[in-house]
């Protein structure tokens, strides 16, 4: 595997937070956001969409999950709950090292792999049931894309599902390149290109607040009716509170599959 080939990545921006200046995602990211936020809201997302993901699929269990744009891992180490062994692949050394000290004990026990890559250059999928991504599309061009999709699609035999989560914040008009250099495309062009490599889209959804609050109303049923009005409004406004955040874009969920 060539991991090194990662010079036409577009690297996520230096960003400024409270007189800070981070240089890379890794230390913006770990050095601002609470671990209250990583651990419950995150958490929360994580729980929910598993689920959905195996409600769609029709399985509870996987046998080798790749997660492409792994951050530290977090999302990885979720998915040995329902998987026999993760592979979580990053651009980002700083992350991985994260990863490495957060799950040591996964990785020392060989369930989990953590390696610093860029997506479309990473390509070990042999025995992959299900391939994920949290890593940002918008930061590769068309050609990386296709490369990326390419590696993760050769070579399947049987079925292989995909899960891509808000990696493109898809304008929901035109398509955009952001200061950074960002790519945001379409909604119908990442199903475009999608369909161009044999993937068909299962299931697609909005923002995660959508997921979360999906998978609270299927649990509550008729009980829903028995919540104070106060947490009856508050399931609401997660829904609502989508259009305010979101403005002009979608954060899409997608689980796409490959029967060959
Ligand atoms: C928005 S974060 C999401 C992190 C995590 N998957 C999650 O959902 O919480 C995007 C991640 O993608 C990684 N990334 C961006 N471009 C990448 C590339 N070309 N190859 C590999 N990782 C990339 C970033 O370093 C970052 O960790």
């Amino acid at each position: 595997m060539n991991v090194n080939s990662t010079e036409e990545s577009i690297q996520p921006p230096m960003m400024r937070w409270r007189n800070r200046t981070f240089t890379d995602i890794a230390s913006y990211s770990l050095g601002t956001q609470p671990a209250l936020i990583q651990e419950v809201v995150h958490g929360l997302l994580r729980t929910c969409m598993i689920e959905r993901l195996q409600r769609v699929c029709g399985r509870e269990r996987f046998a080798r999950i790749v997660d492409l744009g792994c951050a530290a891992g977090d999302w990885a180490a979720a998915y040995l709950g329902i998987a026999e062994s993760v592979v979580g692949v990053d651009i980002c050394a700083a992350f991985i090292e994260e990863g490495i000290r957060k799950y040591g004990a996964y990785i020392g026990s060989g369930q989990l792999g953590l390696v610093v890559a860029g997506m479309p250059d990473f390509d070990d999928y042999e025995g992959a049931d299900l391939v994920c991504s949290g890593g940002c599309f918008m930061c590769l061009e068309d050609a990386r894309l296709h490369r990326l999709l390419e590696r993760a699609t050769e070579g399947v035999s049987g079925t292989r599902y995909y899960y891509f989560r808000a990696t493109a914040a898809s304008p929901r008009r035109a398509t955009f390149v952001s200061e950074s250099g960002g790519y945001y495309r379409r909604q119908d062009e990442y199903e475009r290109t999608f369909a161009e490599h044999g993937m068909e889209v299962l299931d697609v959804l909005g923002s995660p607040s959508v997921v979360i609050h999906e998978l609270l109303r299927s649990k509550l049923g008729n009980r829903r009716q028995r919540l104070d009005r106060r947490l009856q409004g508050l399931l609401d406004s997660s829904t609502r509170l989508r259009q305010y955040v979101d403005g002009d874009v979608e954060r899409l969920n997608w689980i796409l599959k490959i029967e060959r």
